[in-house]
Formats: C-alpha cells, sequence, structure tokens
C-alpha cells in the first residue's frame, strides 16, 4: 500500500517506528507535516498539495495529531477522508476523544465503567454540583488537558471551590471527577488495536504524586490486561470509533473505570516496556483493512 503518516516531526520515535514497520512490510511510505498540507475544497472536487506538489494516490493514512493542532490536522485528514483514503482513526473519532466530556458521555452511554465525573458552568451552581460527586478527595481536570498536566487533585472541600473559581476566572473547561483511591497512583495503558490489546503497561506514580503519567515520572512496566480488562479498553476503542487507541484504565474497587482514551497513543514508552512491535501491529491493521 501506499501510506502517508501524518506528523509534525519525523524523526519522532513513534513517527519513525511506523515508517520502519511499513518499510520492511514492502510498503510505501511518506511523512506529511499536517501544517504543510493545503486543501481545495469545491463540490466534486477535494485536492490536497504539498509544498507545491498534489497529494494523491494514498491507499491510507495515519494520523499522529499533537494537541496544539487539533484542528488543523483533523481538517486535513477529513480532506483525505473526502478524497477516499482510509484512516484507522477518524477525523470525527480524534475529535471526541480529544474533548473529555464528550468522550465521557459517549462511554458512559455504552456502559462503560468511568469515575463519577460533574461538569457546571455557573458559580451558583458550584456547591450543588460537587455535592453530586460527594465528599472530597475530588480531581479536577482540564478538558484537553494531556501529559497530566492540568489535572489536581483536592483533599477539602474549600480546595474543591477554590480550583473550580480559579478555572472559571480562565474561562478553561474542566471535569471534576471521584478520586480513585484504591488505584494507589496506579493506572494500565492498553494499547488497541482493531479488537485487540496488542501491548499492556502498567504506570506507577512516584512517591506522592497521584498521576502516573510517564512525562510525571511515572515508571512503566509491561503487564498482562485480564479478560475484563481488555473488554473495557476494546470496547472504549470502538464506542469512539478508533481502530488505534491507548486507552487508561484504572482499578477500583468496582472494576476497571476508564480515564483516558488517547487518540494518539505514543509508542516509545509501550514498545521499550513490553518489547512488543506495536508499530508492526498498527500497519499490519492498516494494510489488513484496505485490502478487504
Ligand atoms: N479520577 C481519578 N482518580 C485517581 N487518579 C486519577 C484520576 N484521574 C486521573 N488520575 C491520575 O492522573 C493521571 C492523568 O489523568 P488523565 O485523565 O489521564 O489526564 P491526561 O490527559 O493529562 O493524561 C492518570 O493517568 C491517573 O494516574
Ligand atoms: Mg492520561
Amino acid at each position: 500500500m501506499k501510506l502517508a503518516i501524518l506528523s509534525r516531526n519525523g524523526s519522532l520515535y513513534s513517527t519513525r517506528r511506523l515508517v520502519e514497520a511499513a518499510r520492511v512490510r514492502g510498503h510505501t511510505v511518506r511523512v506529511l507535516d499536517p501544517l504543510r498540507c493545503y486543501l481545495r475544497i469545491a463540490p466534486g472536487g477535494f485536492a490536497m498539495r504539498y509544498k507545491g506538489k498534489p497529494v494523491a494516490g494514498y491507499d491510507a493514512v495515519i494520523p499522529r495529531i499533537g494537541t496544539s493542532v487539533t484542528r488543523y490536522a483533523t481538517a486535513v485528514l477529513r480532506q483525505f477522508e473526502l478524497m477516499g483514503v482510509y484512516s484507522p482513526n477518524p477525523s470525527d473519532a480524534i475529535l471526541r476523544a480529544r474533548d473529555k466530556l464528550r468522550a465521557h458521555q459517549l462511554l458512559a452511554a455504552q456502559g462503560i465503567g468511568l469515575p463519577t465525573t460533574v461538569f457546571g458552568d455557573n458559580p451558583d451552581d458550584t456547591d450543588d454540583l460537587l455535592s453530586l460527586l460527594g465528599p472530597p478527595p475530588h480531581v479536577i481536570k482540564l478538558n484537553e488537558g494531556t501529559q497530566g498536566a492540568g489535572v489536581m487533585l483536592t483533599e477539602k472541600p474549600a480546595a474543591s471551590r477554590a480550583a473550580v473559581e480559579a478555572l472559571r476566572g480562565l474561562y478553561a473547561n474542566f471535569l471534576v471527577q471521584e478520586f480513585v483511591a484504591e488505584a494507589g497512583g496506579a493506572d494500565l495503558r492498553c494499547f488497541v488495536v482493531g479488537d485487540r490489546v496488542v501491548a499492556a503497561m502498567r504506570r506507577q506514580a512516584p512517591d506522592g504524586e497521584f498521576r502516573s503519567n510517564l512525562h510525571r515520572g511515572g515508571q512503566a512496566s509491561p503487564a498482562q490486561a485480564d479478560a475484563q480488562e481488555q473488554a473495557v479498553a476494546v470496547g472504549s476503542a470502538r464506542a469512539l470509533g478508533l481502530g488505534v487507541a491507548g486507552v487508561d484504565l484504572v482499578q477500583s474497587s468496582r472494576g476497571p473505570l476508564v480515564l483516558e482514551v488517547n487518540s494518539t497513543p505514543g509508542l516509545e514508552g509501550i514498545e521499550l516496556a513490553c518489547r512488543v512491535d506495536v508499530a508492526g501491529a498498527v500497519i499490519e491493521y492498516v494494510a489488513g483493512n484496505i485490502s478487504c
């Protein structure tokens, strides 16, 4: 197949590995910077150009879209879709996953377990809103945060109220959740490709930290997702329409709960921790969907 990888930087680990995995399987692959793709939109005539030349003849595109370019890059991806190019993660699915509020609504509607979450706008409603969750600790997170930045833990009602007021003052969109203390600062990243968890790693937050993100000093170790965790991870990716996803779960006393579904999951942490060819699994999945 002729494959495009939409990525701002061809030297990033994930991009390099996808290129490598495609080449060893005999595919033609090119990395395109989404911000250098420009689009012609007209009825019956969707076209795209890149650095002065037409973008044409691709069978598939793998989006690796950073949060800072979501809007532009999903428009480019949508143009690929309108030109008949297959993407394992369609533009609408990426937009669903990036918006935590929307993703939580869609997952809960499918009966997928999540930490109970509240959302509200008016300051007059803050006390009642927080009372829907029960007493603190609460986790307050920015709707479009990533890598653990913008995720806070509040231990007292006054701290929850103050954090909510501060975020409102900044016109930020945020969610407030029950804190899953039983997780003990650990979560399970399940890398989903199609209807399979191809690799999983446990991430443990350092002492004194509840966020297990590797960017916050979390330690990764290989793990095996059990049947229930696999079903929740695969079901979450499917509920959002993602063929490739990183689904983060925490273990609670009522079973696995989904924290987040990442539509551009990094390959470096999981490949190095698990010694699994995750890039190869992604390429084979994409190639399999083209040929059928
Ligand atoms: N409700 C919660 N209860 C316990 N820990 C949480 C909760 N929400 C988030 N965390 C911890 O914080 C980390 C980051 O939260 P997450 O929602 O994944 O935001 P981000 O998109 O910034 O990674 C999680 O990996 C988890 O370790
Ligand atoms: Mg996360």
